[in-house]
């Protein structure tokens, strides 16, 4: 190992574990706090706990359509539990599960669960949430050393389910499939991916743990970097990256290549893949249908997880991209995937 890896680990490590630690259930006695974890994982690389480094500049690459610009994260956590019994008979959730897979999800945080007509329908339709923005490494650390845990620990005590998929690298690939630029793709290269996982599982050894990405809309290039990266790992490591993810934020008429897609990524050396921030710009019923009935026809496929319960609190909000209107009740898109479920 070179000096820079060793010196970069550190805060590769330091983001994982901080972010490991946010994501515990809180009922769970085993479970590490975030700060022991965090000198848990320093200990293990002989670092002093505070030797770490970040730089806005550094790790904020994103130009493109996505929710994350601003966040200058590559760590989330989803978490995912067997089908709840909060979630009404006849809901999405209850609907999805009947075909065997795990989750209906969305996004959520203390913002939205403020949101009492929010709140109902996470109960009576989703299994699973995932934070949408208060465990990125933004909100997590917003600057060196200073950690704030509050909105995401609010997050997981509202969460009941004790599951977890845990993105350990997020939209970490170019258009055209090779790296993004990053400190970690800069300094470590493609090996980041491996260490990022290797210290995910080490931390966490029963979470499953994710890649993740947006623009995997078609076969593009970006879909066939993936599968490549994915493939060059695990077969170097066997069962180091469990599931990929895709992001699905579509224009209408694109969920017609959803198929396709889960079919590649599906084929990748990987246990599992899930559709994680789905949103259709103005929700056509088509392109909804299509992307479900996708995830079903796709075994490996375990899950869908729309990035919001209401278009009012979208980020794409004027594009009216999601499964309940502004007075939280369930659009044509809803109903179709009720009925197609
Ligand atoms: C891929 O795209 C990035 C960003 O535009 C660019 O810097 C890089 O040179 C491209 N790589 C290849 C192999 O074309």
């Amino acid at each position: 190992m070179g000096d820079k890896m060793l010196k970069l680990l550190p805060f590769v490590l330091l983001a994982i574990s901080s972010v490991q630690q946010v994501s515990a259930a809180k009922n769970d006695p085993n479970t590490l706090s975030a700060k022991v974890a965090a000198k848990v994982m320093m200990e293990i690389l002989h670092q002093p706990y505070n030797e770490h480094a970040y730089s806005d500049a550094d790790a904020n690459t994103n130009t493109n359509v996505d929710p994350d610009s601003n966040s200058d994260s590559y760590y989330s956590y989803h978490y995912r539990g067997p089908p709840q019994p909060s979630a009404s008979a006849g809901g999405l959730q209850q609907k999805l599960a009947s075909h065997g897979k795990y989750y209906f999800g969305a996004c959520a945080d203390p913002n939205t669960l403020n949101i009492a007509s929010n709140v109902n329908v996470l109960k009576s339709d989703f299994g699973c949430v995932t934070p949408e923005n208060s465990m990125k490494w933004d909100a997590t650390e917003p600057n060196r050393g200073q950690f704030n845990f509050g909105n995401a620990d609010q997050l997981v005590n509202w969460a009941t389910s004790n599951g977890k998929m845990w993105d350990v690298c997020n939209e970490i690939f170019e258009e055209n499939g090779s790296l993004r630029q990053s400190v970690f793709a800069r300094v470590l290269g493609e090996s980041f991916v491996t260490v990022a996982f290797q210290a995910a599982r080490k931390t966490d050894p029963k979470a499953v743990l994710y890649i993740n990405d947006y623009n995997l809309d078609s076969v593009n290039a970006k879909v066939n970097g993936m599968v490549s990266l994915v493939n060059r790992v695990n077969q170097a490591n066997p069962g180091t990256i469990d599931g990929i993810g895709t992001q699905m934020h579509l224009q209408s008429g694109q969920g017609s290549t959803a198929q396709a897609v889960l079919t590649a990524l599906a084929a990748a050396n990987v246990k599992e893949i899930a559709i994680t921030e789905l949103d259709i710009v103005q929700a056509p019923v088509n392109d909804y249908t299509q992307v479900v009935n996708a995830c079903l026809n796709t075994p490996k496929c375990v899950g869908v997880t729309v990035w919001g319960v209401s278009d009012t609190n979208s980020w794409r909000a004027s594009s009216n991209p999601l499964l309940f209107d502004g007075q939280y009740r369930p659009k044509a898109a809803y109903n179709a995937i009720i009925s197609a479920l």
